[in-house]
């Protein structure tokens, strides 16, 4: 099948991208219905422009709450045909008005081996913790921060030579690959969420048939 995609995106848009690269060379079979930002003027909006890909800023600014935004937000990738929605490198927590909307739906890059270092710099608590390896991971969002059922994760060692930046690039480079690779597996439909002997909702990735 082809996922109609929406991808959020607050910034550079290297992991839109990405999509952009695998949707064009015909390895991920996806429509990129919408590119929404909540930032104006910022990279990613032209990196969608550049691939013919349609674009909207709403402002989070403009809205009175959370939800309010949120609803908007819905409302605008429903409108577009979206059924899966991408957070690629978008900086706000999302409610449950939208995680409802759009339930196991939702998918976040993430820079670390989940569940280590949740939350915002991810690279930077694991560098500063002394980890010797490291890692992205793509999983559904859920109401927790960064807690949802895990889709693939990609590991990245960390040099002794390595700096912040040095390790960041190296990361961001594999979560390249895994985003389109998780979008791979959902176009394949080869995703399906099982319940945990601990009750956690978790994923199971099936083979593929060829
Ligand atoms: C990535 O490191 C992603 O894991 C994090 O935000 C960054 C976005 O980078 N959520 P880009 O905008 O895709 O280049």
């Amino acid at each position: 099948m082809s996922l109609e995609l929406g991808v959020l995106v607050s910034g550079n848009g290297s992991n839109l991208q990405a999509i952009i690269d695998a949707v064009q060379a015909g390895t991920l079979h996806a429509n990129l219905r919408l590119v929404l930002s909540n930032r104006p003027g910022v990279r990613a909006l032209e990196r969608a422009e550049e691939a013919n890909v349609p674009t909207l800023v709403l402002n989070h600014r403009d809205y009175d709450s959370r939800e309010a935004f949120d609803a908007q937000v819905v409302r605008t990738l429903q409108d577009a045909g979206v059924q899966w929605v991408v957070l690629a490198g978008f900086m706000r927590v999302l409610t449950p008005v939208f995680l409802n909307a759009f339930e196991h739906r939702v998918l976040n890059i993430h820079p670390s081996l989940l569940p280590a270092f949740p939350g915002v710099d991810a690279q930077r608590q694991a560098f500063e913790y002394g980890v010797k390896w490291t890692g992205c991971t793509v999983h559904f969002v859920d109401q927790g921060v960064d807690s949802g059922p895990i889709i693939t994760q990609a590991v990245v060692p960390v040099k002794s030579d390595d700096d912040l930046d040095t390790l960041r690039v190296r990361i961001l480079e594999q979560e390249h690959r895994i985003l389109v690779e998780a979008l791979s597996l959902l176009a394949q439909d080869r995703v399906q969420l099982e319940t945990s002997p601990s009750g956690r909702t978790i994923t199971k990735i099936t083979e593929s048939e060829s």
